[in-house]
């Protein structure tokens, strides 16, 4: 069996890897020849919106899934008509514009912070009075690690946001004054069999996901959690694995974005949890029986972005498994990530303090 995967980043590398043991093969299709995939598959170069590559991608495979959200829906359509295309193309397009994405969370009666389209510095004014200020202005499309976001903290600042963004579609969002944030991964097979893994907690600067707890314990926000996910995966008659991100306040849960697949916040499933979240999407495009969900004791995942300290000294960390992605050194970066896994929280807040100390250290 032959999984085509669109995008051959770190999270198709773990993609792949997850599956080797299954007997799976694996090609991707990617810009770049020396993308993290290109160890552990065959890349075929082009460009994820043509079509004649993607055209030999399908022919190449029996299952198609993606790595990246930035897939262009109408050059996809062509061959999701040909060959199993999973998740959905319908999932992928809708949570590649946070406009139709927010509007999706409220009609499925998740709650979300208020937002409004931007479309011109009146709008702008416009939602900024109607929501308030502090907010976000964002772009609706190709924002990730808090790329194309501008934060309005003060009525002089929406001059200068919509200088900075003001190009294309943009939606503004009320600021949101979070506890923490969440997320939840969930899986559902194409035979409809469903699991959840518990929440994780997670940890932004700039906009970057710097590190993960999990299990995050809370079983009022897990329901809640797994309800808004539930509603999703009907939604889209759903197959493989979808994250939602969420702020905490009061209590209570807001929607922040979806995606639809594996996540940054779930890399601690691989040594954290029965079955990971990458082998449970491939089972799960497959139709194969999905796997345990169950965490195993406590983790923390930590990213190293920009540069990554001497293995020598990672490993040198308790209950420490490391993942490089084979990645170029360069500024801002994901190039690895690390995944602490132990009996205890407190040994495991312990490990992970030394850990944040190596990374200081490094950066
Ligand atoms: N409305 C908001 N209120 C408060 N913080 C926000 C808001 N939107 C984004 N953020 C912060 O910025 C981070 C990145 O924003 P997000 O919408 O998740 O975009 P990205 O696609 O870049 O991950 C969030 O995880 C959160 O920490
Ligand atoms: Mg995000």
């Amino acid at each position: 069996m032959k999984i085509g995967i669109i995008g051959a980043g770190q999270l198709g590398r773990m993609l792949a890897l997850a599956g080797y043991p299954l007997g799976l093969q694996f090609v991707f299709l990617d810009q770049s020849e020396d993308a993290p995939g290109a160890q552990v598959g065959r890349i075929i170069r082009g460009a994820f919106d043509d079509t004649q590559r993607l055209g030999e991608l399908a022919d190449a495979v029996d299952v198609i899934t993606f790595d990246v959200e930035n897939v262009p829906v109408s050059a996809v359509e062509t061959i999701a008509a040909r060959k199993p295309f999973l998740p959905p193309v319908r999932a992928l397009g809708d949570s590649q514009d946070r406009l139709v994405e927010k509007t999706l969370f409220n009609k499925l009666k998740i709650p979300t912070a208020p937002f409004a389209a931007v479309d011109s510095l009146e709008d702008l004014q416009k939602a900024a009075k109607k929501i308030g200020i502090p907010g976000v202005l964002k772009t609706r499309r190709l924002g990730y690690d808090g790329r194309g976001q501008f934060f309005v903290r003060k009525s002089a600042d929406i001059e200068a946001a919509w200088k900075a963004l003001g190009a294309v579609p943009l939606i503004y969002e009320g600021f949101v004054d979070f506890r923490r944030e969440v997320s939840i991964i969930g899986v559902r097979s194409t035979a409809g069999e469903t699991r959840f893994y518990p929440l994780s907690a997670n940890t932004h600067e700039s906009g970057i996901l710097r590190y993960s707890i999990a299990p995050y314990r809370s079983a009022s926000l897990q329901r809640q959690a797994e309800t808004h996910l539930k509603r999703i995966l009907k939604h889209f008659d759903y197959a493989g694995v979808l994250t939602i991100e969420f702020f905490v306040k009061r209590g209570r849960l807001i929607a922040n974005e979806m995606a639809p697949r594996v996540h940054n916040s779930g890399h601690w499933t691989i040594e954290g949890a029965r079955t990971s979240q990458f082998e449970n999407h491939i089972r799960a495009i497959l139709g194969l029986p999905l796997g345990s969900t169950s965490p195993i004791g406590h983790s923390a995942m930590l990213n190293f972005i920009g540069q990554i300290p001497t293995l020598g000294n990672i490993l040198r960390v308790p209950g420490v498994h490391f993942h490089s992605y084979g990645k170029e050194p360069r500024h801002n970066r994901k190039l690895g990530h690390c995944t602490i896994n132990v009996a205890s929280a407190g040994a495991r807040d312990r490990a992970l303090r030394q850990l944040v100390r190596l990374k200081m250290g490094a950066d």
